[in-house]
């Protein structure tokens, strides 16, 4: 590709998202040309040369985990073996994220697991968004761009934010998600005391913080089965929370029974980004707040 120096590729999740940032970026979108093999192997084709080029390569860690991250590797090993002169991972979802400490000494480190196996790709830099915890920076050795989808959202809930507010983060992990978000705001904070019991199931343990007679913006990092969202849902409805809630998360997965959960929900807004694709139909109050200029920016600083 004659004149250019940059190029932007889409593994198999996410073609739009990696559109709309090559578009913010102001790079090239290339070719890729992946099929399933008939006994289940991936096979991938770079559509055109990346020699001499630096190669983004996007691709979020959704559900199966294994097979995203694996299309991820065999396109990062296309790309160094056609000549690329550096290979950047822009992973806006990272899986296992939430295995960031080990529960008991029988357990393993899922995000330490998933760092070393993204290692194989030989990346130059791995751009995040919004990472569960900071702490999972430290399982890679390749430097990290840390971004975050916050200020977007901020600014999607303060357009239509109600008298009396009030921030709140659906368990402690979360509070600085929620103090970041209640600074752009102008907003007090207050916590969720949670407990999770499986990955289906959290229970609540009360409320630090005044909800009462409140409108509650409820932040969090991931949607996953929506089990967090409608225990604190509960708890705070319980210490008198007016019952129209402001819900916004970076990564709505919305997997097993989010749906049927959030229906049961009194929710006015929900706010996600398009960190992994979104389908039709999760909720009537759901809004989509595109991540693309956030990974364009971030990735405009590796330039
Ligand atoms: C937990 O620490 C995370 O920040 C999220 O609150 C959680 O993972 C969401 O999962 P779910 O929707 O299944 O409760």
């Amino acid at each position: 590709m004659s004149g250019v120096s940059s190029i932007l590729l889409s593994s198999t999740v996410h073609p739009a998202l990696t559109a709309a940032t090559a578009q913010a970026f102001g790079v090239p979108l290339g070719v890729v040309k992946t099929a399933v093999f008939p006994d289940g192997e991936l096979g991938v084709e770079l559509g055109q040369s990346v020699q001499g080029l630096d190669v983004f390569v996007c691709q979020p860690l959704t559900a199966p985990v294994g097979e995203s991250l694996f299309a991820l590797s065999l396109l990062a090993d296309a790309c160094h073996r056609n000549g690329a002169k550096r290979v950047v991972a822009v992973i806006p979802y990272l899986a296992y994220a939430r295995q960031d400490r080990r529960d008991s000494t029988l357990s393993p480190l899922g995000a330490r697991v998933l760092a070393d196996l993204l290692a194989a790709g030989r990346f130059s830099r791995v751009v995040l968004l919004d990472l569960h915890s900071r702490a999972i920076e430290g399982c890679f050795s390749a430097p990290v761009e840390h971004l975050s989808a916050l200020p977007l959202l901020a600014e999607a809930i303060g357009r239509n934010l109600q008298p009396d507010s009030v921030v709140v983060s659906p368990d402690v992990g979360g509070m600085k998600r929620a103090e970041a978000v209640a600074k752009v705001l102008h907003l007090p904070v207050a916590v969720v005391h949670k407990q999770r019991t499986s990955g289906l199931e959290v229970q609540t343990h009360g409320v630090v913080g005044n909800v009462k007679d409140k409108h509650v913006v409820l932040v969090d990092d991931i949607i996953s089965t929506a089990g967090t969202l409608s225990a604190a849902i509960a708890a705070l409805l319980a210490q008198g929370a007016k019952p129209s809630f402001t819900v916004a998360a970076v990564h709505g997965l919305f997997v097993g029974p989010a749906v049927e959960r959030l229906a049961q929900l009194p929710l006015k807004h929900l706010l996600v980004t398009d960190s992994v694709p979104q389908r039709p139909g999760i909720h009537p109050a759901i809004g989509v707040v595109s991540c693309a200029s956030v990974l364009a920016e971030g990735l405009k600083r590796l330039l």
